[in-house]
């Protein structure tokens, strides 16, 4: 499988479980010093573009954010040779700008979340590194991320501050008024540790993060409600977007 390693990875989170009109090649399972990843890597095409694929919770969603085995996730794409991540989150929305289904482009991070493995320096023997994480997501791919959006007339926020929380609980009112204060634009659970693991690993990585709720306090039902009706049409959305990037990611 590795003779014909794909460029890029996508990493699919909840509603993603798989990519509509993925032609399915194969399946690797993998192992690495971390343990095992969240499901073995899809390797598919779209008209002759080869992507791998990492269903972040697992085939079935059957792993908390809390719980997913990141540093596997991401030592696994390095093992096969992908250069580049796109990572899929859904979100909530914060900023009242935003609407729900409605795409987004981070440019900046918050990390709220605690007890995760977040550094492959843990144990690693030598010099410590400090890895820059001033800008925590790849400009050149998000810059192929943005303009394929608007290539496609798929609107797309460009920048953006994504407040990572622990979960899986989802957040309280003031807790949300905290993120907005703080200046996140939208809230999830899975961006870290895994965009600071792949920069620690050198892998470009840039976040698509899909609104699928108004953040806890904001909305007119609560979160979980909104999410029931929203997730499908977020992930339309969120297809018609793969359906014209895979081809420019996968050459
Ligand atoms: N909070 C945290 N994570 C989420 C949310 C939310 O409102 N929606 C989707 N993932």
């Amino acid at each position: 499988m590795n003779a014909i390693s794909p460029r890029t990875a996508i990493i699919g989170g909840t509603g993603l479980q798989k990519i509509a009109g993925l032609k399915v090649i194969g399946r690797e399972v993998m192992h690495t010093p971390f343990g095992e990843p969240s499901a073995p890597l899809t390797h598919g095409e779209v008209g002759g573009a080869r992507i791998a694929f990492l269903p972040r919770h697992g085939h079935g969603h059957t792993i908390p954010p809390h719980l997913i085995n990141y540093p596997a996730n991401i030592y696994a794409l390095r093992q096969i040779g992908v250069n580049r991540v796109m990572a899929i989150n859904a979100v909530g929305a914060i900023d009242p700008d935003l609407g729900v289904p409605a795409l987004l482009c981070p440019d900046q991070l918050i990390d709220y979340t605690y007890d995760r493995f977040h550094s492959f320096e843990a144990g690693r023997r030598g010099k410590v590194r400090h890895i820059d994480f001033s800008e925590p997501y790849s400009s050149a791919l998000r810059a192929i991320i943005l303009k394929v959006a608007a290539d496609a007339n798929l609107e797309m926020h460009d920048g953006g501050t994504y407040g990572i929380t622990q979960g899986p609980r989802l957040e309280t009112a003031a807790e949300i008024t905290r993120l907005a204060r703080d200046g996140c634009h939208v809230v999830g659970m899975t961006g870290m540790p895994e965009a600071a693991l792949a920069r620690e690993i050198g892998l470009e990585y840039a976040v698509c993060a899909v609104t699928v709720n108004r953040a806890a306090g904001l909305g007119e039902s609560e979160p979980n409600a909104e999410m029931a009706t929203q997730v499908e049409p977020a992930m339309a959305l969120l297809n018609n977007l793969l359906a014209k990037l895979i081809p420019v990611l996968g050459q």
